[in-house]
């Protein structure tokens, strides 16, 4: 039986991540840990949960030792508008805090460690459209250096140490369970709040920004795939592009209008934009899904019922 730490998993992805991998683990096998003293009542109450910074690497030792954990679901992390505010911080936590990661998972001789990388990997060089899986590399926000040095070290932890890293390239994540945390993408998200309580939207990207998106459900679906690939399949340790679809600001206005007639956004571009622009508007996942048969279920028509249907729950409208 795997025995999993969740980094973050107070966060975006690690709310739900965590709860899955409790239902398929058993809620004691999954310790979920992060630095908010405060989680969502269903993380601390559905097993166990510690308040522990990456940057503490002696206590990250502990946790690992005191409950024997031999896989590890690295999440903890700033993300682009907030790292590109602060960028000694941002690469503190990225860099050092990943590394801090993989040297108790080598050290401790952990059986698996997945760590997501992203979009933001890529820069203005990249190609715009169908952004290779091997292309330029160059980004131009501090957020995406240090995913782009996080690739490389986990590709070396790989090489030479043996240690089985994991990493995929996310775009950008749309939910409604937890708020997402200083993204530039979070506007995708920010904009179904509104829709649903019947405020204007002020969208802080142009109406014609185009960037790759994905539903949650499917985020974790391919986070949990590529955790139980066959090691000798995969090509790549550094992580894999994977793609669901891509929309412009507008057109996802229009996804949701057609559900909510009444929705009205106003756009007014600001610091935001230029990290956008940096990023490629599609990205080709073509050996996500040779490799280990990653194939996304959502569009964003259907991801905009279900997020609409889910928030208005959440929210008692
Ligand atoms: P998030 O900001 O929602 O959550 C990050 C969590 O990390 C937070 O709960 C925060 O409290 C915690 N954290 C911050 N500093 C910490 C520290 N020193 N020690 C322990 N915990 C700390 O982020 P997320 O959206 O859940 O992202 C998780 C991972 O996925 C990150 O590596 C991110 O780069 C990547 N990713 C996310 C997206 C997205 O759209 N959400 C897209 C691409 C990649
Ligand atoms: N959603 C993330 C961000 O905007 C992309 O990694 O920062």
């Amino acid at each position: 039986m795997r025995r999993i730490l969740v980094t973050g998993a107070a966060g975006q992805i690690g709310s739900e991540l965590t709860l899955a991998l409790r239902d398929r683990y058993g809620e004691s096998n999954v310790l979920a840990t992060d630095i908010n003293p405060k989680p969502d009542p269903d993380l601390l109450e559905s097993g166990p949960y510690e308040v522990v910074s990456i940057l503490d690497p002696d206590s990250l030792a502990h946790v690992s030792y005191r409950y024997n954990i031999d896989v590890i679901y690295h999440l903890a992390a700033i993300l682009s508008a907030t790292a590109e505010g602060n960028p000694d911080f941002a690469w503190n936590v990225n860099i050092n805090g990943l590394k801090n990661v993989l040297d108790i998972a080598r050290q401790k001789s952990m059986d698996r460690v997945l760590v997501p990388s992203s979009i933001a990997v890529f820069g203005p060089s990249t190609p715009k459209h169908n952004a290779p899986q091997d292309t330029v590399l160059r980004p131009g926000t501090m957020y995406g250096v240090t995913k782009a040095a996080g690739e490389l070290l986990c590709d070396y932890y790989w090489k030479k140490y043996g240690l089985d890293v994991r990493g995929i390239r996310y775009p950008g994540l749309i939910s409604w369970k937890t708020e997402p945390g200083g993204g530039t993408t979070d506007y995708a998200v920010a904009i179904y709040y509104a829709a649903v309580r019947g405020e204007t939207f002020k969208c802080f990207v142009s109406p014609d920004t185009t960037l790759p998106m994905m539903y949650m459900p499917d985020a974790i679906d391919a986070m949990l795939q590529l955790a139980d690939a066959k090691p000798d399949g995969l090509r790549y340790r550094n992580a894999y592009n994977v793609a669901a679809f891509s929309f412009s600001a507008k057109e996802l206005e229009e996804s949701i209008r057609k559900e909510i007639p009444g929705l009205e956004v106003v756009y007014e571009p600001d610091y935001h934009q230029e990290i956008a622009d940096s990023w490629p508007a599609t990205i080709d996942d073509t050996a996500a899904r040779e490799d280990w048969q990653w194939k996304p279920e959502y569009d964003i028509d259907a991801m905009s019922r279900d997020m609409i249907s889910n928030l208005r729950i959440k929210l008692g409208l």
